[in-house]
């Protein structure tokens, strides 16, 4: 089965704005769907702003970009935006219950047979499979972050993904020119099982004394050759995401090494989530581009 028509996105926070991006961009008609008007507007601003990036440096074009925003329409009725779609990509909120509860609506809205994927980044594909009546047609596709620039898509089979389906969206992924990569559903399938313990293990040797925020994030930049340390990339992902994940690990997996270091429990409990909230491990200040250590860890 080759998808040739109508791409439905649900959500349109920071990883639906992306995906629309990349699907408008090579061709595809795109209903991008999200309760919030605001955030519709915000995200068809975002695609707008960073086509402009793009043009400016020389990987897309003007006709690019007025072609792609006008194969995307805005929608906040989730009836309409997904009634003709061959795909559904859900990019909401990472919630189990609330992906539990679309996939129920998009089953029984969606066309028979359209494929359900979701972006998520740790909650179960197969447990979002069972809820619908058509679990072989559900599949992860894991975007990353910022979707345009990032080239992995780590596709999740769930237990009883179909290899049709399989097939299918690594053909997808390949003709929106990403590297797909095709793992298994258990918890954290594998970017997130290896980076989050990784990021985890950063965040003890902080909280251990072991060294500063600098020291830890050089040490992995320069010896391992990582473009950002675990830290400023914690601070990226954002530290609440982090740490429902590591949750979904340590659930997952009922192994303490998982478990979340109190240094970032109590850093979630205090709303120092990182870039978004202004304050992680580092500070960010509008329009600084300098990376400043946040005054809590000098
Ligand atoms: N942020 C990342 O770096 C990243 C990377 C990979 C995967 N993910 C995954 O992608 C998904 C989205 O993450 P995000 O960072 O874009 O979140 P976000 O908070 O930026 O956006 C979520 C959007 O979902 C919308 N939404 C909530 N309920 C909805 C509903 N019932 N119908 C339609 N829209 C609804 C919200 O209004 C919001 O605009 C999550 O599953 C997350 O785990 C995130």
């Amino acid at each position: 089965m080759k998808i040739t028509g109508g791409i439905s996105i649900i959500g349109a926070g920071t990883m639906g704005n992306g995906i629309a991006h990349v699907f408008a961009q090579h061709g595809f008609k795109v209903s991008l769907v999200d309760v919030s008007q605001a955030q519709l507007d915000k995200a068809i601003t975002t695609i707008s702003k960073n086509f402009d990036r793009q043009i400016a440096k020389g990987t897309a074009s003007d006709l690019e970009k007025r072609n792609a925003l006008a194969n995307i329409t805005a929608i906040s009725d989730m009836e309409k935006g997904v009634k003709d779609a061959e795909l559904v990509v859900e990019a909401a909120t990472e919630n189990v219950e609330l992906k539990l509860k679309i996939f129920g609506q998009l089953d029984r809205l969606a066309p028979t047979g359209a494929i359900l994927a979701t972006n998520t980044s740790s909650i179960s594909v197969t447990k979002i499979a069972a809820v619908t009546t058509r679990p072989g047609r559900v599949i992860g596709m894991h975007f990353m972050n910022p979707v345009p620039v990032m080239k992995l898509v780590e596709i999740i089979n769930g237990y009883e993904t179909t290899k049709e389906v399989t097939d299918t969206i690594v053909e997808l992924s390949t003709q929106l020119e990403k590297i797909p990569c095709v793992v298994n559903d258990y918890p954290g399938f594998i970017a997130n099982r290896i980076l989050m313990p990784m990021i985890n293990e950063a965040i003890y040797s902080l909280y251990e004394g072991v060294a500063g925020v600098s020291e830890i994030d050089t040490v992995m930049k320069l010896g391992m050759a990582h473009p950002m340390g675990p830290l400023q990339l914690a601070d990226f992902i954002g530290l609440d995401v982090c740490h429902s994940i590591l949750n979904v690990l340590h659930d997952g997996f009922g192994n303490p090494k998982y478990a979340p270091c109190p240094l970032l429990v109590n850093m979630v409990m205090a709303g120092k989530l990182g870039v978004k909230t202004g304050e992680g491990f580092y500070k960010y200040e509008a329009g600084s581009k300098d990376l400043a250590v946040s005054e809590r860890f000098r």
